[in-house]
């Protein structure tokens, strides 16, 4: 039930931010360190930029400061997240590897003087950050303030793809790996297609900029070796730093707002997951979009306990406009990760940065300083948190998976698709939405992975899907499970090839049909979907399909598909699949769900609109967290104690609008 066997020695749940002190004072690092125990602070993350100031010269170290700094905080009682400067390396280490910029796809060589990732495949670069990995463990491996490391900082973030000369060369001997002869390559990336073929190594490049576009095979490839690239990078830092220290080791993602990393390989190479989530000011239901950043990065990490590395307490400063956040907002915010298996609760930054680029960023310590609404609410927050350590180590379980693979979306964002109006980004956040708004909790999954746990697995953009996997999902529906599928689904393998039979060949089983022809529609242009006499709006695609063994339940009133099948649904062995060929609008999404929930046995929670409800299973007890978005209170039906106000009953908690409630119950 609980995992802890790599957390940070610590107790309670974490609360806490990145921490700064080479931008100050020591006498304001004396304030910090008071401030800090006022909050509630019992972890910080400290160096993470720190390089040039800890490594002045090549093999010159400059501890003094930084030992300072860590013997004050756990001088007060605050651990310490020590991070490996890396994703920041100095001027002069640029000033001595030149090659080491990264180059872009159109030959651009970045500069110094932002912060962002050197290449990472250059040999310089990673004897450097193995030399200053190892100085930093062998220094404070033993450091009973030290309780976890922070390696670099956002893989893949600003940059990931780099197209320099080393870069290339390292994807040519990635390349040799992986298919050992040119015949194979060759075969892989359909290179008799505009007269691509290989005929010696050396000639294969990056995907750089062309005349048009480029095989997107090999541009599949570069994002695979890209991935790679960086996660040797990690794996280099981490095991320097195993050699010296015992601490779990992490590097913080950014679960669904970053894509060049595959989270799923990553997750296995670190102890703890840890998660980055900043709101989208233009998204107006920015919760939701939250709450499936936080399924992911619980996903990812198997279901244990994970650190929310940075979230803000108000505004970010790197958006075309920055919305404050409310009253209230912070703490929900805060408390949904919590809710859906975080176990740490941190910030980017503990105290905002006078200067450089990130001066109008929130933080915990605001310029406006404590009188004002921002730290009275991180004062809160800490003091909630402190009355929630029992929920430490409990799991959330789900019954519904919801397939989300990297591979598939890298595949299709490459250029000429059918139609730009269809992205997955967009199906996914639609599919989830509408599994959110029932109260649905969802993990989410690999569509090659055991199964057979959900009563419902849920692909709205599984674009490219390997036949093996393809044969799994057949395998799930056949032993009884029940299987969604969007539309443009099942359409390529591995090398992004069209499917040996056409498309959705591969779930011909479990669906009973194939897609003979996609028929999208004009921009703007809008559709209607007949489903038992209701009217359903749908846009953007329509496909031709050709049912083998599936039932029509829905047709197409109108469009180049009018009176054809739009929703089907096959008994296939013990379970059903069912299609969705087009794009419903939400209220159809909602009838939809509706129906498959039927078949796969799931009775959804009937909250309140806007109450956000996700249960914890602890080995004692269960911790119900209710999150109320709306501006109404709302009642939320349990029995027990709120462990947020103290308030008991034996029959439901009416949580004020904007409110957040955490309840001890018996187990459910
Ligand atoms: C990222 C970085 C932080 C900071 C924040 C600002 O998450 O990791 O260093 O730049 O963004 O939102």
């Amino acid at each position: 039930m609980t995992s802890h066997e790599r957390w940070p020695d610590l107790q309670g749940i974490a609360y806490g931010g990145d921490y700064t002190p080479e931008q100050w004072s020591r006498e304001t690092w004396r304030e910090d360190v008071a401030l800090m125990r006022d909050a509630g602070v019992n972890l910080v993350s400290v160096g993470i930029f720190a390089w040039a100031l800890i490594e002045t010269a090549e093999g010159e170290f400059d501890f003094a400061w930084l030992d300072d700094v860590i013997d004050l905080l756990h001088e007060n009682g605050i651990s310490v997240d020590l991070g490996t400067p890396t994703a920041s390396p100095p001027a002069w280490f640029f000033a001595q590897h030149p090659e080491s910029r990264v180059q872009t796809a159109d030959g651009t060589i970045l500069g110094f003087g932002a912060r962002g990732m050197a290449s990472p495949s250059s040999p310089a670069y990673r004897a450097a950050i193995v030399r200053i990995a190892t100085a930093l463990a062998e220094r404070y491996g033993d450091h009973p303030a030290v309780v976890l490391w922070h390696v670099h900082n956002e893989y893949g973030v600003p940059v990931g793809e780099d197209y320099s000369p080393q870069s290339v060369q390292a994807f040519r001997d990635w390349l040799r790996e992986k298919y050992g002869t040119l015949e194979a390559l060759n075969a892989a990336w359909g290179t008799a297609f505009w007269g691509q073929h290989y005929t010696a190594w050396e000639h294969i490049g990056a995907p750089a900029a062309a005349p048009s576009v480029v095989n997107p095979a090999q541009r599949l490839d570069f994002a695979r070796f890209t991935d790679h690239q960086l996660r040797q990078c990690f794996i280099a830092e981490r095991d320097a730093i195993r050699a010296h220290a015992s601490q779990p080791i992490t590097t913080n993602f950014m679960a669904n707002q970053s894509w060049t990393t595959d989270l799923w390989a990553w997750g296995r190479e670190v102890d703890i997951v840890s998660d980055d989530h900043y709101l989208w000011a233009a998204d107006t239901e920015g919760e939701i979009g939250l709450a499936m950043a936080a399924d992911l990065t619980r996903s990812v990490g198997g279901g244990a306990p994970w650190i929310l590395m940075e979230h803000s307490t108000s505004a970010v400063n790197w958006q075309p406009r920055n919305i404050a956040k409310r009253p209230g907002e912070m703490a929900r915010n805060s408390l949904t990760h919590l809710g859906r298996g975080a176990d740490a609760i941190l910030f980017f930054q503990w105290r905002a940065s006078r200067s450089g680029a990130e001066k109008f960023h929130s933080a915990m310590l605001p310029h406006a300083g404590t009188g004002s609404r921002v730290w009275r609410e991180v004062v809160d927050l800490g003091a909630a948190l402190g009355r929630l350590c029992e929920v430490r180590g409990s799991r959330v379980a789900a019954d519904v998976a919801v397939l989300w693979d990297f591979e598939s979306f890298w595949a299709q964002d490459l250029e000429w698709r059918p139609s730009v109006d269809v992205t997955h980004k967009e199906r996914i956040r639609a599919y989830y939405e509408q599994l959110w708004r029932d109260g649905v909790t969802v993990d989410f999954a690999l569509p090659g992975q055991d199964l057979s746990g959900y009563k419902l697995v849920v692909a709205p953009a599984q674009y490219l899907l390997r036949v093996a996997d393809a044969e799994n999902l057949n395998r799930y529906v056949e032993n009884g499970g029940t299987l969604l599928v969007s539309f443009f689904s099942a359409v390529v393998d591995e090398n992004d090839a069209v499917h040996i039979g056409g498309f959705g060949a591969p779930l011909e089983p479990a669906l009973g049909l194939r897609v003979e022809e996609f028929l999208p529609l004009r921009e703007g242009e809008s559709s209607r979907v007949s489903w038992d006499g209701r009217e359903l709006t749908a846009d953007a695609w329509q496909e031709d399909l050709v049912l083998t063994t599936a039932q029509a339940v829905a047709a197409h009133v109108d469009g180049p598909s009018a009176g054809a099948p739009a929703i089907t649904r096959n008994a296939h062995g013990r379970g059903v699949g069912w299609y969705v060929s087009t794009r419903l609008d939400a209220a159809g999404l909602a009838d939809v769900f509706t129906a498959v929930y039927a078949d796969a046995g799931i009775e959804r929670a009937a909250q309140p609109a806007g109450l956000e409800v996700v249960t914890r299973h602890g080995a004692d007890a269960d911790y119900v967290v209710a999150v109320n978005h709306a501006d109404e209170p709302a009642t939320l039906v349990a029995r027990g104690v709120d462990l947020v106000s103290g308030a008991a009953s034996d029959e439901g908690f009416e949580i004020a609008a904007g409110a957040v409630a955490v309840i001890r119950t018996t187990h459910q």
